[in-house]
């Protein structure tokens, strides 16, 4: 079966540093996907590749087999590629229901959608994360849970077929991390693939179907989670980290 995301090669430069540094990958449909690595690995900059945010330095994407690399990411958005942001940010002064009709808006289908039919998906939306009881609420009034249902929420209102989510569960206890992924299982199961990145490895292994592993730009594994997580290379990248840590707080 052809993949919904095809990386190859990718590479993006900054001004004298590599980000990220020749990467490929397949992404299947209804795949999860966990993008992990210690901080500054490059796992942001391989999603804002992705969605758009930015343009590759080298390499080729193609999403459902369509090359998406030249496209800006209102287009991509449009083919069906969602995302959340790993700062949250709502649109102050609007309505959590509005928040998420602007996601409606912006994803496949919008720009034919009336905000009246946008309004009623994102009503849709809401109830599906669990956040339909705070549909008239302003948005900067919710607390840190709710508000990653609300980016999760804008991101499912876009109508993905490929959602990318960026360290959305980052702050949540493990209860509120627990009903995040059940809401991620079941936009899985409805066929959605999706490339998530996330920081607690017990949550991130329980989730994902595979795991890729970025290290200074570099993917230095990829595979079944527990062959990953016992993999001497990504043994040695996390613990290699916090042993520099360690040291640096010593001092
Ligand atoms: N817009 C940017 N301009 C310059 N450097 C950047 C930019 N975005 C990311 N970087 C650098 O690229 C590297 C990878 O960052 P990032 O993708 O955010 O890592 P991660 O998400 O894995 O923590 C870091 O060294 C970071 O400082
Ligand atoms: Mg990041």
């Amino acid at each position: 079966m052809e993949p919904v995301l095809s990386v190859r090669h990718l590479t993006k430069r900054f001004a004298g540093l590599t980000a990220l540094s020749d990467v490929s990958f397949d992404l299947g449909r209804g795949e999860i996907l966990g993008l992990i690595g210690p901080n500054g690995a490059g796992k942001t900059t391989l999603v804002n590749l992705i969605s758009g945010a930015f343009r590759a330095s080298e390499g080729d994407l193609r999403f459902e087999g369509a090359p998406i690399g030249a496209l800006p990411s209102h287009r991509r958005a449009k083919l069906g590629i969602g995302r959340t942001f790993q700062i949250m940010r709502p649109f102050p002064g609007l309505s959590v229901l509005d928040n998420v009709a602007v996601g409606a808006l912006f994803g496949t289908g919008g720009g034919h959608r009336q905000l009246a039919i946008a309004r009623e998906l994102a009503h849709q939306k809401l109830e599906f994360v669990g956040l339909a009881h705070r549909a008239d609420r302003p948005a900067e009034a919710l607390g840190g849970p709710d508000r990653k249902r609300l980016e999760l929420a804008k991101a499912l209102a876009m109508n993905p077929r490929l959602l990318l989510l960026d360290e959305v569960m980052a702050g949540l206890n493990l209860a509120e991390l627990e009903a995040v992924f059940a809401i991620v299982r079941k936009v899985r199961d409805e066929g959605v693939s999706v490339l998530v990145i996330e920081h607690v490895m017990k949550a991130i292994r329980s989730l994902s179907d595979r795991l890729l592993v970025l290290h200074h730009g570099e993917k230095i594994a990829e595979g079944k989670p527990q062959q990953v997580l016992s993999d001497p290379t990504v043994i040695e990248a996390y613990l290699g980290r916090r042993r520099a840590a360690h040291e640096g707080a010593g001092t």
